[in-house]
């Protein structure tokens, strides 16, 4: 399987977003990333439910949301019918019964997701990856786009990797944070199958093109 592209919406054009939406919906992008961020489990506010109507309106790919919040159990109903999540992640470090999350997320139909800051081991999921339809990888500290990707990660992409492998299970690993064409060939090749991708595509000349590049 071809590496996934998933456009972070964070480090897009808000006054032109369907603009950008559009871009991506005619890109060979594979999903839209969407960042949502509390100023508790992050030092930084991102956008809520009205933003991320107007984002369903447009946008014609499946919704990748990422939730930087505390208390994810609160929101996820909504976010899975309101917002029509199709993949739903919510931080390893954010949830005291990750089982009873993981399970209340595919419960209202939506994959399940589980997010590790850099600092988290990847050794934490051992008994609950089954659980997962996905594991993202933080490559920075959570909270920002546009920062420099955090070199240990490929370390933990292999460890991930071989636990995924050793229980014969198919979860995805999604990076996130400081990705781009300098590194996206490393990534693939140490088992990544889904990038995010903010700055390195919104701040590209052409992102169109930019999104081909990363698909390759
Ligand atoms: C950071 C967010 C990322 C961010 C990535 O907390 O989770 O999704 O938008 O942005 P870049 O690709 O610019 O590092
Ligand atoms: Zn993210």
């Amino acid at each position: 399987m071809n590496q996934l592209i998933a456009p972070s919406l964070l480090s897009a054009d808000f006054g032109n977003l369907a603009r950008d939406i559009q871009m991506i919906n005619n890109s060979q992008a594979d999903w839209f990333h969407i960042d949502i961020m509390d100023g508790h489990f992050v030092p930084n506010l991102s956008f809520g439910f009205p933003v991320l109507k107007s984002i369903v309106v447009h946008a014609k790919k499946p919704l990748d949301i990422h939730l930087m919040i505390t208390n994810p159990d609160m929101y996820i109903e909504r976010f899975c019918t309101e917002a029509h999540a199709d993949i739903l992640t919510v931080h390893y470090e954010a949830c005291t019964h990750l089982h009873r999350t993981l399970q209340s997320i595919k419960a209202h139909g939506a994959k399940a997701g589980v997010a590790l800051n850099p600092h988290t081991p990847v050794s934490v999921l051992e008994d609950i990856l089954v659980e997962a339809d996905m594991v993202l990888l933080m490559s920075v500290n959570p909270g920002f786009g546009g920062q420099k990707f955090i070199t240990q990660t490929i370390e933990k992409i292999k460890k991930l990797k071989q636990m995924i492998d050793n229980q014969h299970l198919n979860t995805l690993i999604e990076i996130d944070g400081g990705v781009g064409l300098n590194n996206h060939h490393t990534l693939v090749e140490a088992g990544a199958n889904v990038l995010v991708c903010g700055n390195s595509v919104f701040g590209a000349e052409n992102p169109v093109a930019t999104i081909d590049l990363l698909k390759k």
